[in-house]
């Protein structure tokens, strides 16, 4: 018997409207498995907290998640917030705090999708990115000198170690040999600008490669991997990249295989000392919000990936193949998808097909 704390926080925007039907979801994926079992505590941290008490979550917050087995979250943001108090108030704090290093956000053209890039089919696009998530670009190092004086100075660093990047690109390797997909690893960084970063970034890559003779190695320049994204998507396999490169890949991927309503992320915690979060790559999207539109499946993907790392892969694999009968069938999808329905509808069908 399995019983796990989870620790869910909705969020903002979409937030709670996707939250729903993924908690929907692993609720009826618990109830069909013998012995399986989730206590859920729900954290009403975001900007209406924020709003409350000039905080997104309390002082002690990160102590309240760090025993639970796992943390699924939602999305921060709000118009009337300054996405930098948003963001930096809750999520980048959770992953820096519980070393959630290694995320991994997987983006494939399932049958029943179309990309807006002419010409490519159902499994043409199966690739996963892997991005450095506690340092680099969004590492809180930095400080601004002389605010309002025309001599206004902001300094924003990045911040690279050799424990940091070897280990996301470790992992990009490890990852690449277990999926037994195309067999190569793309290294994206932008070293004929950034000299000392990107270049350490590249040397540690070569590094790391030789260990894995047997996989094919590539580098790009961020610019022109951007534009590969989209022209030859079905070309990658396994990329990684830096917090910010890859946060920007991330959302080019997603739009390519479909709609960054299919893009989920897990953010690991590789010793596994503390929780592991798992997320749409999707954040507040405060144009369809609270209008039942938002699409569900990428919450509903994370919550895959969450009972994976728990290693409920039979469980998993149930909720990834009620999807992809909901995406092939093409009949109960929401608007981004071409369809009608409400993001309610969507949760109410995958959990339908759960059962068959
Ligand atoms: P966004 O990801 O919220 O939205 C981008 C576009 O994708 C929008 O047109 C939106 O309607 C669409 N979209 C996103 N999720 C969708 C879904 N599930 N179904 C259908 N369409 C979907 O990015 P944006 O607009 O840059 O950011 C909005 C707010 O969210 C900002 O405050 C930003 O800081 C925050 N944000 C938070 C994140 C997080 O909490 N992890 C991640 C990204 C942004
Ligand atoms: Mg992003």
């Amino acid at each position: 018997m399995a019983e796990y704390n989870l620790a869910v926080i909705a969020g903002d925007g979409i937030g709670p409207e996707v939250i729903a039907q993924g908690r929907k979801v692993l609720e009826a994926v618990a109830a069909q498995s013998e012995g399986l079992f989730f206590r859920t505590t729900e954290f009403p941290w975001g900007s209406d907290y924020y709003r409350e008490t000039g905080r997104m979550m309390p002082e002690d917050g990160l102590g309240q998640l760090s025993a639970c087995d796992a943390v699924l979250f939602g999305a921060v943001g709000d118009p009337d917030i300054p996405d930098h108090i948003t963001l930096q108030g809750i999520l980048l704090p959770m992953r820096r705090a519980f070393d959630q290093a290694i995320c991994i956000r997987p983006a494939v053209l399932y049958p029943g999708v179309a990309s807006p890039v002419a010409g490519k089919a159902a499994g043409d696009v199966d690739l996963v990115i892997f991005r450095e998530n506690t340092e680099g670009e969004y590492a809180p190092v930095g400080g601004r000198l002389y605010p309002g004086t025309p001599h206004e100075t902001v300094i924003q660093s990045g911040v690279f170690t050799r424990r940091g990047t070897e280990r996301i690109i470790r992992a990009a390797f490890e990852h690449c040999v277990r999926r037994g997909g195309k067999n190569k690893v793309t290294s994206v960084t932008k070293s004929n600008a950034q000299a000392f970063s990107m270049v350490f970034w590249d040397e540690v890559f070569a590094e790391v490669a030789a260990d894995y003779p047997q996989v094919q190695t590539e580098s790009l320049l961020v610019d022109r991997a951007a534009m590969d994204l989209v022209r030859w998507p079905e070309d990658f396999d396994v990329i990684v990249a830096s917090n910010l490169f890859a946060d920007i890949l991330s959302d080019i991927a997603a739009v390519v295989t479909g709609s960054m309503g299919l893009a989920p992320s897990a953010n690991i915690n590789p010793e596994g000392r503390f929780p592991s979060m798992f997320e749409p790559v999707h954040g507040a999207a405060f144009d369809i919000a609270g209008r039942n539109q938002a699409n569900p499946l990428a919450t509903i993907f994370a919550v895959a990936m969450l009972l994976e790392h728990l290693g409920e892969t039979e469980a998993a694999q149930r909720v990834n193949a009620a999807v992809l009968r909901v995406l092939n069938e093409r009949i109960t999808l929401t608007a981004d998808l071409g369809g009608t329905a409400s993001t309610q509808q969507v949760g109410d069908e995958v959990v339908r097909l759960l059962g068959g």
